[in-house]
């Protein structure tokens, strides 16, 4: 479930939170944070403002390494790379503070199980940061924290519960205590929201003291010995500052390996850089289907659609002698995403199969055709690397007007392709179905009606072949 919040001027972009905590959002009330405010300058050169393209800031991160920023997954889940930017050493939302850097983030990690839990994301900056990163705790580290021990939030969140407008310009810090494990587990229960051993709550019994919407991805830290240790990432609460419902911050201790993993690329990106170069080229793709996984897939935007989606099966044979198992599952292209997988690290027995769906969401108001690929990292001695190429394409593309004729199919020499182009004759007589216009002109006639069959996805080649229309278009604004 997705909630999108707008902050005044701060367009708080699909700040959505884990599906059991969206109640959450609807519940808001007024609660002031007491104790909160405003944190004071050059104090936390590592905070950092994670932020659209347009400047406008929707959730908290923290620098973690010199080119590493971490944040919360609900924060990142519907962006990219490249709609986003992050100001470190952020300080006044209203002006360029001095020593403040943004910086373009060049792939965004996902935690893989990220759900109802695991809030969590990494993102990689384009060029290294001169920011000193805070330091992050680990599970010796929170095994000597004392129960109730004084933990501080920062962010630009709201400072009213359910008041967006009340969104900070200026950071805010609050103290807040570390709150018992079992009672807030306890507490939580009650609404039917569970709080496992990947989250870490702080907040006094009596609320009052809390961040809230827009904090979210910010650090929970802890002052030690001169020095802050980060052990949260703010993620979720029973509205703001609300007695007996503390923050719930993910436990980053609880993360130590899988930060590890996908700082050394062994975590699949989340949305990022077309592959390819975007020329449609597609050197390794599979042939034919493999394990029940098309060689490509094509989801297809009718006009005034904004998104479709497409399920595929993995099938492991009757045949197999063994377990099909998926240890990883790499989505990459604008705009697509995975949802609903049932096959990353699960085992699929003979004669069993998974499932998963793949998204296509227009990006962009105008974006004619994308293209992505998914790969599969599989245990199956022959296919241990199975990829489908994914295309999709936006039905407002190719109205009439844009001229797609059997004339631009004949330009791309599809019959050397291997296809069979089935242009119905005009009424002018010269688009005619062997493809040779009579004046062998590259005529446009608009209400040529095209039909193509072959070894290759149709949309593919209508996408490779809007390419150039879609260039010309954007060129033209
Ligand atoms: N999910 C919120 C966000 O996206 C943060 C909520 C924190 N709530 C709380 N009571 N501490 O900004």
């Amino acid at each position: 479930m997705k909630k999108t919040l707008l902050f005044g001027a701060l367009a708080l972009a699909q700040a959505s939170i884990p599906a059991q905590a969206a109640d959450t959002w609807l519940n808001a009330r007024e609660h002031r944070i007491i104790g909160g405010g405003a944190a004071p300058t050059a104090t936390y050169p590592w905070m950092v403002s994670v932020k659209g393209k347009d400047g406008g800031h929707f959730c908290g991160a923290s620098l973690i390494d010199t080119q590493w920023v971490l944040t919360a997954a609900h924060c990142v889940e519907e962006e990219s790379a490249a709609g986003i930017q992050v100001t470190i050493a952020e300080y006044d939302q209203s002006k360029a503070d001095d020593g403040e850097q943004t910086l373009d983030v060049s792939a965004i990690y996902l935690h893989q199980q990220y759900g109802d839990d695991h809030d969590i994301a990494l993102l990689k900056l384009s060029t290294v940061s001169d920011k000193t990163p805070v330091a992050l705790a680990d599970s010796t580290f929170m095994a000597n924290l004392a129960s109730g021990a004084e933990l501080t939030t920062i962010g630009w969140g709201l400072t009213k519960d359910g008041d967006n407008s009340s969104a900070a310009t200026v950071l805010q810090q609050v103290n807040v205590p570390l709150y018992d494990q079992a009672q807030c587990k306890t507490n939580y229960g009650t609404l039917n929201i569970a709080i496992t051993d990947n989250m870490v709550c702080a907040g006094l019994e009596a609320g009052g003291k809390d961040s809230c919407q827009g904090d979210s991805g910010g650090p929970l830290f802890v002052r030690s010995g001169g020095s802050m240790v980060q052990l949260g990432i703010t993620s979720f609460g029973e509205a703001c500052a609300k007695a007996k419902f503390p923050g719930v911050y993910t436990r980053v201790a609880a993360y130590s390996d899988w930060i590890i993993k996908a700082k050394n690329g062994e975590v699949p990106a989340h949305q990022g850089p077309k592959p390819g170069g975007g020329n449609g080229s597609c050197d390794d793709c599979n042939e034919e289907a493999v394990l029940g996984l098309p060689p490509y897939l094509d989801l297809y935007l009718a006009a005034g659609e904004t998104q479709a989606t497409d399920t595929l099966t993995l099938t492991n044979p009757a045949t197999a002698s063994a377990n099909l198992m998926v240890s990883e599952m790499t989505l990459v292209g604008d705009g697509f995403t995975l949802s609903d997988n049932g096959c990353e690290n699960q085992a699929v027995e003979p004669g069993k199969d998974c499932r998963f769906k793949v998204t296509y969401k227009n990006p962009a108001s105008n974006a004619t055709y994308a293209e992505g690929e998914l790969t599969l990292a599989t245990n199956h001695s022959q296919h241990s690397r199975i990829v489908v190429e994914l295309f999709a394409l936006n039905g407002d593309a190719f109205d009439e007007g844009d001229g797609v004729t059997c004339a631009i199919f004949d330009d791309l020499n599809i019959r050397q392709q291997g296809l069979t182009l089935d242009c119905e004759d005009q009424p002018d007589g010269d688009n005619n179905s062997d493809g040779s216009d009579a004046d062998g002109s590259d005529e446009k006639d608009p209400d040529a009606t095209i039909t193509v069959a072959g070894a290759l996805n149709p949309w593919m080649l209508l996408g490779l072949m809007l390419l150039p229309l879609a260039g010309r278009r954007n060129a033209q604004y």
